[in-house]
């Protein structure tokens, strides 16, 4: 993007200290969406910045909830299909199943059986990567049917937390990097 566009971008996306949770700086894109411009540039440089070539893969799968406003735009604007990862207990039977570690308990990921033939490559898609458990499990998701994840597609990465790293070296791009 151009500097003002950049600009105006990231003036679009609020900082909320304190939510949910003391100690928490609140990344909030809603009001991206809700701005046409603001839109518009953030698919535009969510596909400059793709961490690979659109023909290495098929699928674009976003992680609930904001990683779906995002993967079904993209999937749209780069004609691929799109794949919901939810959180357990909201998809029809059958579906595969992943659990990770959250800083305290766990929490588990989930996809609907037969969507993805075997052998597709998934590009995924979030707002944002923080501890990068909900990745890692939509990773673990794809590949437990025969499906492999050609990169990872971030808004926004939180550094300090290495989330990263946990993603098995794979291709990734974050439009921005806070400390
Ligand atoms: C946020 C964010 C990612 C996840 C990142 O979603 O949109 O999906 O947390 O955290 P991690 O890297 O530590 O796994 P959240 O769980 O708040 O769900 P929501 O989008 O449904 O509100
Ligand atoms: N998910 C995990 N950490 C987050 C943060 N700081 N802002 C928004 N979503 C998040």
């Amino acid at each position: 993007l151009q500097t003002d566009d950049a600009q105006y971008l990231c003036s679009l996306i609020r900082t909320i200290p304190g939510f949910p949770a003391e100690g928490i700086n609140f990344r909030d894109f809603m009001p991206v969406f809700a701005d046409p411009r603001g839109h518009d540039l953030l698919l535009q440089a969510l596909i400059a910045d793709l961490p690979v070539d659109t023909n290495d893969f098929e699928f674009i799968a976003g992680l609930e909830a904001r990683g779906f406003l995002l993967g079904t735009a993209l999937a749209d604007r780069l004609n691929k299909g799109f794949i919901a990862v939810r959180k357990a207990g909201k998809l029809p039977p059958p579906v595969v199943s992943q659990s990770y570690d959250l800083e305290y308990g766990s929490a588990t990921m989930e996809i609907e059986e037969g969507l993805v033939p075997a052998g597709s490559r998934i590009l995924v898609i979030d707002d944002l990567i923080a501890t990068g458990g909900t990745a890692w499990a939509a990773m673990k998701l794809f590949e437990s049917v025969g499906c492999s994840v050609a990169g990872f597609s971030f808004v926004m990465e939180l550094q300090g937390l290495h989330g990263v790293s946990q993603l098995d070296n794979k291709p990734t791009s974050s439009l921005m990097v806070m400390p």
